[in-house]
């Protein structure tokens, strides 16, 4: 079974998401931790409330990237972590965890990369009144939303939507793609392992 740690920095509804697809067998994987950068985000309780342990930091009391990710990378180490999921973990990767985790960190983002990368994915399609937007999961490397893409999935909007309709349809795709996205990725990654 893989050892997963989840990265995130809010509400956690998509680490809620993946916690209840393990616990209802969805998933086959073991959440060891959840690391979190925001010690008043939603998501530490949600860990709590699934006894799932949490390493909660804050950036500014670390005088660098590197030196927090190390501090990160100990604890990761320490539950036996194999493999990354980001979900909604609003950092960049730096360059100590991605060597140590190479090829087994990956993120969900709210568009259809390349299209929309960054902060408010939504509010950018918005602007750019697509007909289409979507949700994408993709390995993480050294860029914003840049690694490659593993799956993705079109999510229409309709004249009227407001970005409540439209933040409500994307994460509902959310919550049934990412824990049956992971599922396929940890069967391959256990296949060519074995
Ligand atoms: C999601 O929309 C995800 O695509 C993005 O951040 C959001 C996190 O939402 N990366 P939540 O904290 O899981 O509710």
């Amino acid at each position: 079974m893989m050892n997963i740690a989840i990265f995130a920095s809010g509400s956690g509804s998509n680490f809620q998401a993946i916690c209840d697809a393990v616990q209802n067998g969805e998933l086959e994987a073991n959440i060891s931790l959840l690391v979190c950068d925001k010690p008043n985000a939603k998501v530490v309780e949600r860990a709590n409330d699934a006894g799932i342990p949490a390493f909660v930091f804050s950036p500014g009391n670390f005088s660098s990237k590197e030196e927090y990710e190390s501090a990160i990378c100990e604890q990761l180490l320490k539950y036996g972590v194999q493999f990354i999921v980001l979900a909604g973990y609003m950092r960049l990767i730096g360059s100590y965890l991605l060597s140590k985790f190479a090829g087994k960190i990956v993120n969900i983002h709210p568009s259809l990369l390349p299209s929309f990368p960054g902060k408010d994915a939504v509010g950018q399609a918005i602007e750019a009144q697509v007909k289409v937007t979507g949700i994408t999961i993709h390995y993480v490397d050294e860029g914003m939303d840049t690694g490659p893409i593993i799956a993705q999935k079109a999510i229409d909007l309709f004249d009227g939507d407001t970005r409540e309709d439209i933040e409500s349809r994307i994460h509902q795709a959310e919550h049934e793609f990412y824990p049956k996205t992971l599922q396929k990725i940890f069967q391959r990654v256990t296949h060519d392992n074995s």
